[in-house]
């Protein structure tokens, strides 16, 4: 087992991989319009929660399971307790995937559409309202929608099919710092503009009052979302990685960086949001509302839009991929598939299960709260449950020795992965399905 299996080509190149499945539409897109929703700082600041105490220890679960056992998500489980019920852990992971991506791709579709709007220079000197029209005109218009989530499905599946590419490894190297530091240009801008003190206020003055159990069940989503956790990804990661590689350390590294683009992203939004006169709590639309305001008011902002939603996409394919890898690997390694057959098949059946999203925005909603409130968060509280009871402390030590992570912090985490992030996410659940 293990031989002529593929390794990243070193730490680097699996952390690198790892950041660009982590970081994608959930940092820039989602994060924004639910940090709109639910109020903004006292949101950040339970979010911030949830990354430390269920997302890096849950993260670090999933790589070891991987790395142990050299296997994909559903193998993997199989080889550590063959024959028991663990391996719905990896089926749930494979399903999720088929979910996910179908209205990922859906969003993807909408960038790839701002794309061809910032080609034709739609945005140059629009009123807000006008610019707030764009957006409605897509969501009427179906034909469009399916258009564009085609095109969006398409590249990703050429992409997987031609196999765990170098192209993307490669691309994820200057497209991610190009990303960031296009951010970080835009974060000038709004930082300059007349909105940004109620901007700034609105993501650093918390509102408790804004908290309910609902807002601290979409925290916890959104940080299985952005940080790309339970279904099995990471565990698939983590079966190419060699012994060499400290998974804590790359844990943090990668948590780390994901937060801090969505923080960056909600300071590049919220100014402009308030400087537009825009409505923090729009839903999906928020980004695709307030982003061409400020693009039509900026010199070149015909290049600056063109350049952001080329990186936004480029950041949206590469958590694409291994939303579709997911899949195609488990069909590849059980089930004896070839890639190529198992990429055009399985990306198509998305495809078909995304067009209700496309078409339907209450659908569209039903899928994300499916994915987001329950498939990820039960997903990842069984990798928890197995991580923490089912396997013994030399199984933990063999992957995360005593050099990787002191005993202290050894022992914080066993502890979080056996009780904290299995009660959080229990007491979110129940209470969300109205139990108590
Ligand atoms: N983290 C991705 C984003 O923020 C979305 C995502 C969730 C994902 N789970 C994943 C990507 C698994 C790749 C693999 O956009």
């Amino acid at each position: 087992m293990g031989q002529g299996r593929e390794n990243w080509s070193g730490t680097l190149g699996f952390v690198l991989a790892a950041m660009g499945s982590a970081v994608g539409l959930g940092n820039v897109w989602r994060f924004s319009y639910i940090t709109g929703e639910y109020g903004g700082a006292a949101f950040i600041l339970v979010y911030l929660g949830c990354v430390v105490a269920v997302g890096i220890p849950i993260m670090i679960a999933e790589l070891l399971i991987g790395r142990s056992t050299q296997r994909n998500a559903v193998g993997a489980f199989a080889t550590l307790r063959p024959r028991s019920p663990w391996i719905m852990t990896g089926w749930l992971g494979v399903l999720t995937g088929f979910v996910l991506l179908s209205y990922y791709s859906v969003v993807g579709g909408w960038v790839l559409h701002y794309i061809s709007l910032s080609i034709a220079d739609g945005f140059a000197g629009q009123s807000t309202e006008a610019t707030k029209q764009l957006f409605a005109t897509l969501s009427a218009s179906p034909a469009l929608q399916v258009f564009w989530h085609a095109v969006f499905m398409a590249v990703t599946i050429w992409f997987v099919a031609r196999g765990v590419s170098r192209g993307i490894e490669w691309g994820n190297k200057i497209m991610m710092p190009a990303l960031f530091f296009m951010l970080c240009f835009l974060l000038v801008y709004a930082l300059t503009t007349d909105g940004a003190a109620e901007g700034i206020a609105f993501l650093m003055t918390p509102h408790w009052d804004k908290i309910s159990a609902k807002a601290v069940l979409e925290a916890l989503g959104q940080a299985f979302f952005s940080l790309s956790i339970g279904m099995g990804t990471l565990v698939t990661y983590g079966s190419y990685l060699n012994r060499h590689t400290q998974l804590p350390r790359a844990v943090l590294f990668v948590a780390v960086s994901d937060t801090a683009i969505a923080i960056l992203a909600g300071f590049v939004i919220f100014p402009l949001v308030f400087t537009f006169q825009l409505e923090p709590n729009a839903g999906p639309a928020l980004i695709f509302e307030t982003l061409p305001a400020a693009f039509g008011q900026l010199p070149f902002g015909q290049w600056i839009a063109l350049l952001f939603f080329l990186l936004l996409t480029f950041a949206a394919l590469s958590s694409a991929m291994p939303l579709l890898e997911v899949v195609v690997a488990y069909f590849i390694d059980e089930k004896g598939w070839s890639r190529t057959r198992a990429s055009w098949v399985f990306g198509g059946v998305i495809f078909a299960v995304g067009i209700p999203s496309a078409l339907d925005r209450g659908f569209f909603g039903f899928m994300d709260m499916l994915t987001t409130n329950y498939l990820l968060p039960v997903g990842g509280l069984l990798v928890a449950l197995f991580a923490g009871w089912s396997m013994t402390h030399t199984e933990r030590q063999a992957e995360v020795p005593a050099r990787d992570l002191s005993s202290g912090l050894y022992l914080a985490w066993v502890f979080l992965l056996r009780f904290v992030a299995p009660a959080a996410v229990a007491v979110i659940l129940l209470r969300s399905m109205g139990l108590f």
